[in-house]
């Protein structure tokens, strides 16, 4: 079950160049691609005339066109050109997707196109400030979405998952505040006077004790960015995780995983941390698949929730909220 009137992040920018893009969302086969002109498009990735991938042909000036006979759609998924007559069949036309670029993601809506409001895109406004610097990376999980999801909105596993990266013991003990606005979920853990981890010592060249205080937010569908500021006498750094997770289909998912800093930002800091963004990641990649094939071998996800869990619980509260107003809505409509 997939929430459709919401924006997804699709595909970083850089993804789309020269050719299109196959990717699939909620289980739809989308065709991403950007006109000559630098438009983005997203459209069914299937040819109306006989059926060919869309992803498969090429961009033009203003449309897709199709690899197999030459016929080109516009952004609006309507036929601008078929090469072998001047007349187009009104039925000459695919379905297109709301699309718009922000933030360096190409993002799509899968809903009813009248409700695709851009203003609803998620600001992370970090990605384009003085004094910030960003780099991020695409990955394809073999796990439920909101297991995905639920792994960022859980600081709770990270003494536990990350010890030898971010994660220090006295966080298992330290209380997580969950507090909900609106659709909005939020999370945060203070800690006065902790140790800093091998990483975050690293990164602020922090010698003893510090505090540290991670403040988490989660928007629908499924975007999760995290502030973790560090701080002792001498230093004060921000690093910010940003993570949008898009169903790929029920049993996988996309994670658009972005890491943000405004500290060790000479060129010659960039390879070592993005190694160790990479290694603190790649604990959480490892893992979500491992529940994905416990719950299908075991009959089903099932939980026995601890304290810890109230802010992915409140989040999933806010997704089957808006499911039940989108059935509603589509029963409305049949009726
Ligand atoms: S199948 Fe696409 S143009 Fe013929
Ligand atoms: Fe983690």
């Amino acid at each position: 079950m997939f929430l459709k009137n919401q924006w997804y992040a699709a595909a970083a920018s850089r993804e789309l160049r020269e050719k299109p893009l196959a990717r699939r969302i909620c289980g739809q086969p989308v065709a991403l691609f950007r006109t000559r002109s630098g438009k983005i498009g997203a459209v069914e990735d299937r040819c109306p005339h006989r059926s060919a991938p869309l992803s498969a042909g090429s961009c033009g000036a203003e449309s897709i066109r199709c690899g197999y006979h030459g016929i080109e759609f516009g952004t609006d998924g309507a036929c601008t050109l078929i090469p072998h007559q001047p007349n187009i069949p009104p039925r000459m036309r695919v379905r297109a997707y709301p699309a718009a670029e922000r933030w360096g993601y190409a993002w799509i809506w899968m809903g009813d196109p009248a409700a695709a409001d851009p203003a609803r895109i998620p600001d992370y406004w970090w990605f384009a400030a003085d004094g910030w610097q960003s780099f991020e990376r695409h990955y394809l999980v073999k796990a439920h979405w909101e297991l995905c999801a639920d792994n960022i909105l859980d600081l709770s596993h990270t003494p536990f998952l990350h010890p030898k990266t971010v994660g220090i013991p006295e966080m298992a003990t330290i209380p997580l505040k969950t507090w909900v606005d609106g659709d909005t979920v939020f999370q945060q853990r203070v800690m006065k006077q902790v140790s800093p981890s091998p990483f975050v010592a690293e990164w602020g060249d922090f010698k003893g004790k510090i505090d540290r205080v991670a403040t988490l937010r989660w928007q629908p569908p499924s975007a999760v960015d995290v502030e973790m500021l560090y701080e002792d006498a001498a230093a004060k750094i921000v690093l910010r995780l940003t993570q949008m997770v898009t169903p790929e289909t029920e049993e996988t998912t996309h994670i658009f995983f972005a890491w943000s800093r405004n500290f060790m930002l000479r060129a010659e800091h960039e390879e070592r941390f993005r190694a160790q963004s990479y290694a603190v990641m790649d604990e959480d990649i490892s893992f979500m698949p491992l529940q994905q094939r416990c719950i299908e071998e075991t009959g089903g996800f099932k939980t026995v929730a601890i304290n810890a869990d109230a802010t992915l619980i409140e989040a999933r509260r806010v997704v089957q909220r808006l499911l039940r107003d989108e059935q509603g809505a589509a029963q409305k409509l049949t009726a």
